[in-house]
């Protein structure tokens, strides 16, 4: 496989995160909003910043196997909404607590917790209506993956793992799971969605981008650990060194630092080394899966 050089991947980073930007903005056009205060706190957490790259995942994978972007675009809006708001409420009083998010003030504090806790539900539920706009021939399968990666068995899972382990030395085992919840399912979803826009779901292709995205859904949280310890706040446009101050189990405090960076490499060479079957198309998910573990925020 030719690798693709960084700048072609940074210029299709930007396509695509100007085409989602272009899909979310939209749905806030030309309605009369019921809640003016709801909206506006759903605007913020979803449209100030962020790098868009589970959207990005979405093109990729589906350009990999021969779809078209813009029955991409749905699906791509939908599991950012998904990260728009699982991103609110871990930042809330009850949970990480957090005052910086994308370089700007955390929902709640711009507007109050209760407004953010809305505006994530409202998210949530925008995403669900964005998939079923499509009526896409696989649109069960399609809603059945980003819910499964969202709820009891993904995010929100992981979420409730993160929780419940603060103050605790998890293991490897303990941590690999949690992560792989919080961070790794709906990584693992925003692959899986735009494979399926282009192909059954048993096109044997599938599998090998689940075996990918697996990889670089553990690779991002292991590295968003690490820029908690080495980023700073200005450049991450998060507050650097929660994770510490919050006494969260971390891959960095399992590992320290270089053996979490050691993990965060292995992983996105699993990555790449699955992508074989899918060939010369597979060249843009191997460049992101080394951005993944290279990004500065
Ligand atoms: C942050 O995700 C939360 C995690 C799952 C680690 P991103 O680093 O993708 O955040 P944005 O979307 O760019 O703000
Ligand atoms: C959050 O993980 C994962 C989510 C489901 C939002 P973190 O708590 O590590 O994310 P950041 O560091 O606040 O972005
Ligand atoms: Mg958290
Ligand atoms: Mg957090
Ligand atoms: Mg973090």
């Amino acid at each position: 496989m030719v690798a693709v050089d960084a700048a072609t991947l940074e210029a299709r980073r930007r396509t695509g995160s100007d085409r989602v930007e272009t899909t979310l903005a939209a749905l806030f056009e030309a309605r009369p909003p019921a809640a003016p205060p709801l909206e506006a706190a759903m605007r913020h957490g979803l449209l100030m910043g962020g790098k868009r790259l589970r959207p990005l995942l979405v093109y990729l994978a589906g350009e990999a196997l021969g779809a078209d972007d813009e029955a991409l675009d749905a699906p791509a809006a939908a599991v950012e909404l998904i990260h728009a708001y699982s991103l609110i409420h871990d930042d809330l009083p009850a949970m990480d607590d957090d005052d910086l998010r994308r370089g700007h003030p955390t929902v709640h504090r711009a507007f109050d917790p209760a407004t953010a806790i809305l505006a994530g539900d409202a998210l949530q539920a925008l995403a669900f209506e964005v998939m079923a706009r499509t009526r896409h021939p696989r649109l069960g399968a399609l809603i059945q993956t980003l819910a499964g990666a969202a709820g009891r068995d993904g995010m929100v899972a992981g979420q409730a793992l993160d929780m419940a382990a603060v103050g605790y030395a998890a293991d490897a085992t303990a941590l690999e799971t949690m992560h792989a919840h919080k961070t790794g399912a709906l990584i693992e979803a925003a692959v899986r969605l735009g494979g399926l826009v282009a192909v059954d779901e048993d096109d044997p292709r599938l599998a090998a981008l689940a075996t990918y995205a697996r990889a670089i859904g553990l690779a991002f949280q292991v590295h968003d650990d690490v820029l908690d310890v080495t980023g700073d706040s200005a450049t991450l446009g998060k507050t650097s060194g929660a994770d510490a101050a919050r006494h969260k189990p971390t891959y960095p405090g399992l590992l320290g630092l270089d053996g979490a960076r050691q993990k965060a490499r292995r992983l996105a060479e699993d990555a790449v080394t699955a992508l074989a079957p899918l060939g010369e198309r597979g060249a843009p998910l191997a460049g992101l899966a080394r951005y993944i573990i290279e990004r500065d925020h």
